[in-house]
């Protein structure tokens, strides 16, 4: 389910930051679950985290599904899954080693998708919303989430925050509407990023 070669610069940059991933950012938890919890999810409700890292956000996504409800865990990077099994993050959700441009999923199998920092890692973004919108059912949740807004993370990473940055609201409007997906609120504050889209049917 995935190809290596297109996405060489995905594992070479995430591979040796992995061991290490959750350490790096100790006080992230309950923005993680504050955002999980906005996304409409009710119990017994089915969601992916997309690009799951060391799973992070699957504590806090089964939190709300519930345990009859379905968590799964996606990443292409087998060294980001191998630090989620040993952080004990399967016991909260299915990890799945899978390229969000092709998911082991059937058509709108899912009730919502999360996706934490993944975007702008994305080589084909538009394709691979189009793809997660696939999986997901009419009217059902797309949540992009990012612990810490553009302009600070901007300032973190020592740029000018432009507007040619995917994240930017009418350049992500625009991706998500071709891709299926309507962009319902958008926020971009210090400490959270979070774009809500719903599945259009
Ligand atoms: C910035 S990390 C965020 C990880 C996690 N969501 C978190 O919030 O801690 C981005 C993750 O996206 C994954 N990723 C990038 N491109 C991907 C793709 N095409 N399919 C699946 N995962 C991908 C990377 O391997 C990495 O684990």
């Amino acid at each position: 389910m995935t190809d290596d070669h297109t996405h060489t610069h995905v594992l070479d940059f995430f591979t040796p930051r992995a061991a290490d991933w959750d350490s790096r950012f100790p006080d992230d938890g309950p923005a993680y679950a504050a955002a999980a919890g906005l996304l409409g999810l009710r119990p017994g409700d089915t969601v992916l985290d997309a690009g799951c890292g060391t799973g992070r956000a699957l504590p806090a996504l089964r939190a709300v599904v519930g345990p009859g409800g379905t968590v799964l865990g996606a990443d292409l990077t087998p060294a980001m899954l191998e630090a989620a099994a040993r952080a004990g993050r399967g016991a909260s959700g299915t990890l799945v080693r899978a390229d969000v441009a092709r998911l082991p999923l059937r058509d709108g199998a899912l009730d919502a998708v999360f996706g934490a920092g993944l975007i702008s890692h994305l080589a084909r973004p538009g394709a691979d919303m189009a793809e997660l919108a696939r999986v997901v059912r009419p009217d059902g949740v797309l949540a992009l989430f990012h612990p810490i807004g553009r302009a600070a993370l901007a300032a973190r990473q020592g740029r000018a925050i432009t507007d040619d940055d995917l994240r930017a609201e009418p350049r992500l409007r625009e991706l998500l509407a071709g891709a299926g997906w309507r962009l319902e609120s958008y926020t971009d504050e210090d400490d959270r990023f979070l774009a809500l889209a719903s599945r259009q049917g």
